[in-house]
């Protein structure tokens, strides 16, 4: 199968006051159309700013980063992103945040697709609900409903259950896994949780401390629904807990 998408030696670099820093150096990850990547790394190595250049919001300073054979543009692409930030708008309702992915992707708002997804994230009844008047695990649902609605190539989520405790994390990992293998969108999404990313992804990539590059890549062979409490799913844990513990050395 062909790979949705290929990132060959990306670097990235910022001019700040003290002078230019690497973020990214060097990072080569491919993914094949359909599967389900979770991204682990140190605070601060740069997941956040890879997903802005997957999604064709920053450019990367050198590399080649092809997204169904062409550069990450998203007046040519559709990607589905969720950031780290809080993104609801507070003075629309549900209904409304949902039409609002559709209408800056400029792809002619629809009323059907946007309660179509509004029911898949179980928030029917919840429509005329503005953020305040809702849990912030409604708040996630509502924000894989927007960006499902405008129908992605790929579905970026960057942190997307950091904030929400345990037990609703679980439900909603279990939904999004649900959700991708109704839907078989190519995903992509970053977490701090080793657990979280055993618990979803088909790979996980974990990163290097900054400037980020790929450290390794593992195949989580494992068939769904995947039990947290089995043996190999704790050895791929233990074995990314590893991983990780060499490039923070203050983790114990
Ligand atoms: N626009 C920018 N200008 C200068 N430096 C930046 C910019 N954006 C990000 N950085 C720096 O790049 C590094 C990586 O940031 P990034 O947000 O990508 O990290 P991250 O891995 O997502 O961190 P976290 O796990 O805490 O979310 C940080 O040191 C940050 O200060
Ligand atoms: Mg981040």
């Amino acid at each position: 199968m062909a790979a949705m998408f290929t990132v060959e030696h990306l670097k990235k670099s910022f001019e700040t006051e003290n002078g230019t820093i690497d973020v990214i150096d060097d990072l080569s990850l491919s993914l094949e159309e359909g599967r389900f990547l979770c991204i682990v790394g140190p605070s601060g190595c740069g997941k956040t700013t890879l997903l802005r250049i997957l999604c064709g919001l920053d450019p990367p300073t050198s590399g080649t980063i092809l997204i169904n054979g062409s550069p990450p543009d998203p007046r040519k692409q559709k990607f589905g992103v969720i950031f780290q930030e809080e993104s609801l708008l507070p003075w629309r309702n549900v209904f409304n945040n949902v039409k609002f992915g559709q209408e800056i992707n400029k792809i002619g708002a629809s009323d059907e697709i946007a309660k179509k997804y509004i029911n898949l994230v179980g928030l029917e009844g919840f429509e005329n609900y503005f953020p305040h008047q809702i849990s912030g695990g409604m708040k996630k649902r509502v924000a894989i409903a927007r960006a499902l609605a405008v129908d992605p190539d790929i579905i970026m989520m960057d942190e997307p259950f950091a904030d929400l405790d345990a037990q609703t994390r679980w439900i909603l990992q279990k939904e999004l896994l649900s959700i991708w293998s109704q839907l078989k969108k190519t995903a992509i999404f970053i977490t701090h949780n080793v657990e979280e990313a055993v618990f979803l992804g088909q790979y996980v990539a974990v990163l290097s401390k900054r400037p980020a590059k790929l450290k390794t890549l593992i195949n989580i062979d494992l068939p769904y629904p995947r039990s947290r409490l089995a043996a190999p799913f704790i050895s791929y844990r233990e074995k990314i807990i590893d991983l990780l513990r060499e490039e923070i050395p203050s983790i114990s």
